[in-house]
């Protein structure tokens, strides 16, 4: 009888602990789905994070492509849980409305050129200055430096964290009047310019005339004649097609075009650490490979214009770029007199020429 019994309770007690691990099981693999609930197509909208992701380029452009391959990566390592989604070609907010909309929360992520960040920290603007950088790698260590992590600071402090940097190379100069070689032929032409007053500086101290307007507008601007010319970077010209309604380019290298990868600091604070931690790591990983496709795609496009015997090309050598660099040299010197010195000196131009 007592070992009837004891058998009974042993018996009672095995059911008990494998009930206990099954409800263990249970729990922990509840909380892994709470992390990233595994089968996202069954989710509601509500029930995924959502991010919206807006600009004004192309998809088929080194900003919209990286754009879209970190909305996919995202989307895999979270099992769908985060969805970001991306909006291009100014299709949800145009340049001087999404920096608005990112500070309202209306949008989550933002990724605008850093010249138009020039009215919220318009420190910004010495990226702007011409011919500051001979080489994409240039600005990346002047933005790593102390002085990148003061502009970085500024915008932290206007509520906007800066996730990544990402590039687009040098800027060139296209017209439909004349071909440009020296800072003379720039006068009295009209450019469009993005929201800088450095850049409106750059073209009024060689004589030309500069007004600022929106990216999605620039190709009937041309069209209509509205303006003679604008300054860009290979892949913007090209996905546009701006060419074919240029007559002339200058290969003049004579700007920097980059981006900062800008997100809503409050609601980048209230995400759960893990979704941080795989935005973080994925934004990484897309900006190492962003940098390589700017580089390679801006090369490629070279070669379509010098193939495409539909535009005029100049190239500037060594002894022009001089030219250039001396007549713009005041551009500097209104820049340090608005805002300081400080940015300035630490430009590789005048560090290097310091050591
Ligand atoms: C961009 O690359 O995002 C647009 C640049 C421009 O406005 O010219």
């Amino acid at each position: 009888m007592t070992n009837l019994l004891q058998s009974r309770l042993n018996v009672r007690k095995r059911t008990l602990t494998v009930c206990v691990l099954i409800c263990l099981i249970l729990i922990l693999d509840a909380c892994a789905s709470e992390q990233y609930p595994e089968d996202h197509e069954q989710l509601s909208e509500e029930e995924r994070l959502v991010i919206r992701f807006s600009h004004v380029v192309g998809e088929e452009t080194p900003k919209g492509l990286a754009a879209r391959r970190f909305a996919e990566l995202i989307k895999e390592r979270t099992g769908g849980y985060v969805e970001v989604q991306v909006f291009s070609n100014s299709y949800l907010y145009k340049d001087g409305e999404e920096i608005d909309a990112l500070l309202q929360g209306d949008v989550q992520i933002i990724a605008p050129a850093i010249s138009k960040l020039s009215e919220l920290v318009p420190e910004w603007q010495v990226l702007d200055l011409p011919f500051a950088f001979d080489q994409v790698e240039e600005v990346f260590d002047y933005v790593q430096g102390p002085v990148g992590q003061e502009l970085f600071a500024r915008l932290e402090a206007k509520g906007i964290k800066t996730l990544a940097v990402w590039d687009n190379g040098f800027k060139h100069i296209t017209n439909s009047q004349r071909p440009i070689q020296a800072p003379e032929d720039m006068a009295g032409l009209r450019f469009r310019i993005m929201p800088s007053e450095v850049l409106y500086q750059q073209f009024r101290q060689i004589g030309a005339e500069a007004e600022n307007y929106a990216f999605n507008e620039v190709f009937q601007l041309l069209e209509h004649e509205h303006i003679d010319g604008q300054e860009n970077t290979l892949s913007n010209i090209i996905s546009r097609n701006l060419h074919y309604l240029q007559n002339y380019i200058t290969i003049s290298n004579h700007g920097y075009l980059g981006y900062l990868v800008l997100i809503n600091r409050a609601f980048w604070e209230g995400l759960p650490e893990e979704v941080q931690d795989v935005i973080l790591t994925t934004l990484e990983e897309v900006t190492e490979w962003q940098h390589q496709v700017a580089k390679e795609m801006n090369e490629q496009n070279l070669q379509e214009i010098e193939a495409c015997q539909c535009i005029q090309i100049t190239y500037l050598d060594e002894e022009d770029r001089e030219l250039w660099r001396q007549h713009l040299q005041p551009v500097y010197q209104y820049y340090e007199d608005k805002y300081g010195k400080q940015y300035v000196v630490s430009l590789p131009r005048f560090k290097n020429a310091d050591q």
